[in-house]
């Protein structure tokens, strides 16, 4: 946890809104997370997709961990961090032409397979780079992740992967293609999955695809049990990483296969705060209290986007009762809210305000709607912190375009 005056330095001196990031609880979650799998062959590829600023990437990836890219701009920044092209899985439900043959080019690990289709274009596109396009095949288990239906991704309704049911057919297939080596099984069935069930019942579905394969001579090197471990935002709880850990070796183990893991969120989501300033205060006879800081959905989208909670909190506290209140930011847009009905200390306009556990889906889904330059990074290391993303200058955002 970052000290409060070590943040109270960084708001003045970088400003707000912006994110502060503390590497040493991005390097414990990997600690405890490797050490679970307790000499277990694996591979955890930390889902770019969570946070892809560079210094974070980097930080996970001097840790020893593997990559999991969800579009080319992702590879491009793993291999910029130092990953090997053997050392990145590709996931994307609707990868382009271009896409693919830069992914088979650069023979990452695995190109994770969505639909029929797609084999048949990755296969089409390998043959013409006379390359062998290692694949893996995303399955749909059809488990209920019991997520937040947003990032629930493993139900026959969503649009990721292929029905279990169809997955041996597709692996023959596969294997018969001259452009295709078949080395692995992908599932991830949703983000945010605060119950150790329905990662098992998944774990346990690929399993046993992979030991039916095994009998039809279709060998695999890794089963990939994607990413979705949750966090407590609100103090409830979750699922402990190494008691998931433990569960997936338990469920391997007797295959014989590496497994790879893609998380996210676990691994960065509870290192980030973001600071920000209130610039109002209001409320009128009757009617709630509003209080109005100076970063929105333009710098963090989750509560907009999935009604999502964040622990929010003033930065002193300063004396007097809670009482309700909607913490809202800038943006002219009613769902503009990070907080409604919240019971909240009393603030002054110039106070600091902490909005907790943003590493994960914050920055990377920051836009700049009205105009709103990106906000800066901060990455404290103990007693030293330095910006690893400057804010964004208006130039620098108006620069693509001409009048
Ligand atoms: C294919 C894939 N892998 C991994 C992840 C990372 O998930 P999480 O951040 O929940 O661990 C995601 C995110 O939804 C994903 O789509």
């Amino acid at each position: 946890m970052i000290p409060a005056p070590q943040l109270s330095d960084i708001a003045a001196a970088a400003g707000t809104p912006c994110y502060v990031y503390d590497a040493a609880a991005i390097r414990a979650s990997y600690a405890a997370l490797d050490a679970a799998f307790d000499g277990y062959p694996h591979a955890i590829h930390y889902a770019l997709k969570a946070n892809s600023s560079l210094a974070i990437v980097k930080l996970l990836q001097s840790l020893g961990s593997h990559a999991d890219a969800n579009s080319l701009g992702e590879v491009d920044v793993a291999m910029r961090c130092g990953y090997r092209p053997d050392q990145i899985v590709f996931t994307g439900v609707g990868k382009s032409a271009a896409e693919i043959d830069r992914a088979v080019h650069l023979g990452l690990l695995a190109i994770n397979v969505e639909s029929p289709g797609e084999l048949d274009r990755i296969d089409q596109r390998a043959i013409a780079q006379d390359a062998r396009a290692r694949v893996a095949l995303r399955v749909n288990p059809d488990i209920d992740a019991r997520s937040h239906p947003h990032i629930s991704t493993g139900l026959k309704a969503n649009k990721f992967g292929v029905p279990i049911s169809e997955a041996p057919a597709l692996f023959r297939e596969m294997a018969a293609r001259k452009g295709l080596q078949p080395v692995g099984a992908h599932v991830h069935i949703g983000s945010q999955i605060t119950t150790l069930d329905p990662l098992t019942k998944a774990a346990e579905a690929v399993v046993a695809l992979a030991r039916d394969l095994r009998s039809e001579g279709v060998e695999l090197q890794h089963l990939d049990m994607g990413g979705g471990l949750g966090i407590s935002y609100d103090g409830g709880p979750v699922v402990d990483p190494a008691e998931y850990v433990r569960a997936l070796v338990a469920a391997t183990k007797g295959s014989g296969l590496k497994i790879a893991i893609e998380p996210g969120r676990v691994l960065v989501g509870p290192a980030g705060v973001l600071l920000t300033h209130v610039v109002d205060v209001k409320q009128f006879a009757g009617s709630k209290r509003f209080v109005v800081l100076d970063a929105g959905m333009t710098e963090l989208m989750r509560p907009a986007l999935y009604s999502a909670y964040h622990r929010i909190e003033p930065l002193l506290r300063r004396d007097g009762d809670e009482s309700p209140a909607d913490l809202v930011g800038p943006i002219c847009e009613s769902t503009d809210a990070y907080a409604r009905d919240r019971m909240f200390p009393p603030v002054e306009v110039g106070d600091l305000v902490i909005v907790r556990d943003v590493g994960a889906y914050g920055a990377v889904m920051g836009h700049t709607y009205l105009r709103r330059p990106l906000p800066p990074e901060i990455l404290s290391d103990g007693s030293e912190w330095r910006v690893i993303r400057r804010r964004q200058t208006l130039d620098e955002l108006l620069a693509l375009e001409s009048e």
